[in-house]
């Protein structure tokens, strides 16, 4: 049973209601019996509804959002403000899902005392169950400490798009072997550290498939291939709403810019053509109100005649 104080939801289908509370144990659990892990972004009330009622178990309020939500270049500029915004939404839509919240750049680099108090607001005033960090070994003891502090942490090591600049652009990484030896030290490290899943972004399926063989955490794959744990998607991309060249590994599931712009055109032009709205999608005047108002009217005729 869930101990997640989450606000009623009256409209849930009764399958959602027998679904279990997806918890950092049973996503443990889920590691050993190997049952694949599902998880999206989400970013807002409406999304992460339609994300946790369809099933998937972990929503990730991913920095990302800075992109796909705000129209930033890179996710460098989002600020933690902006995303307790999105994660008080995307609280309000979750009851099933494991909710995630992306620690956003310099939120947790500067000051270790700086990224626990970022880290406890993402839990205590927006309801976030586990806090994302990006970064290998040189993360593990800010990760212990923001652990010690209550606060389960997922790491994401890879293709980390926080460090763009140092990378020198978006760039698969762990390509030859001294880059792997490192991913796997920092995989290693952070799973002795504690983390409540690892998250591999952008390497060689060879090497994610080592990393989840060695490490005890489940890990969730992007670009990294289908022997990760788990797979994570940026709900924007599955859709058709990023408009540009998808990523190599990105798969759309479905066409939402096609069905946006034809309904947002559909309802154009039924207003230039005056068939929106119809007399049954109009209120109208109780019988005797407009009897009433049929009286005054002609009452008003008759003394301009
Ligand atoms: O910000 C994000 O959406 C992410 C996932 C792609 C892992 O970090």
């Amino acid at each position: 049973m869930s101990l997640t104080p989450i606000a009623g939801h009256p409209g849930f289908p009764d399958h959602n209601e027998l679904r279990q509370k997806v918890t950092t144990a049973s996503l443990r659990e889920r590691k050993l019996r190997r049952e694949p892990i599902t998880c999206l972004t989400a970013y807002d009330y409406a999304t992460a509804r339609v994300v946790d009622e369809a099933g998937i178990d972990m929503i990730l309020v991913g920095d990302s959002l800075a992109q796909t939500m705000l129209g930033y270049e890179n996710t460098l500029s989002v600020t933690m403000d902006e995303m307790l915004h999105h994660v008080r939404a995307v609280r309000r839509g979750v009851k099933n899902a494991l909710l995630l919240a992306d620690m956003p750049y310099g939120s947790y680099q500067v000051d270790a005392n700086d990224a626990i108090r970022n880290a406890t607001r993402f839990v205590k005033e927006g309801g976030a169950e586990v806090v994302k960090i990006e970064g290998g070994e040189k993360r593990a003891d800010l990760i212990r400490r923001i652990i010690d502090a209550e606060i389960p942490v997922a790491g994401h090591i890879g293709l980390t798009p926080q460090s763009v600049n140092v990378m020198g652009g978006y760039k698969v990484q762990g390509k030859d072997l001294s880059a792997i030896e490192q991913l796997m030290r920092d995989a290693v490290a952070l799973d002795r550290a504690g983390v409540a899943c690892l998250y591999l972004e952008g390497i060689p399926r060879e090497v994610a498939a080592m990393i989840t063989a060695e490490v005890s955490t489940p890990t969730i794959g992007i670009g990294a291939g289908p022997e990760c744990d788990g797979q994570v998607l940026v709900f924007h991309d599955i859709l058709n709403l990023t408009f540009g060249q998808p990523a190599k590994f990105v798969r759309r599931f479905g066409d939402a810019a096609a069905l946006i712009t034809h309904a947002v055109q559909t309802f154009r032009a039924e207003v230039v053509s005056r068939q929106y709205p119809s007399d049954a999608e109009s209120y109208h005047l109780p019988k005797e109100t407009r009897a009433a108002l049929e009286t005054v009217l002609e009452r008003k005729r008759t003394m301009r005649r």
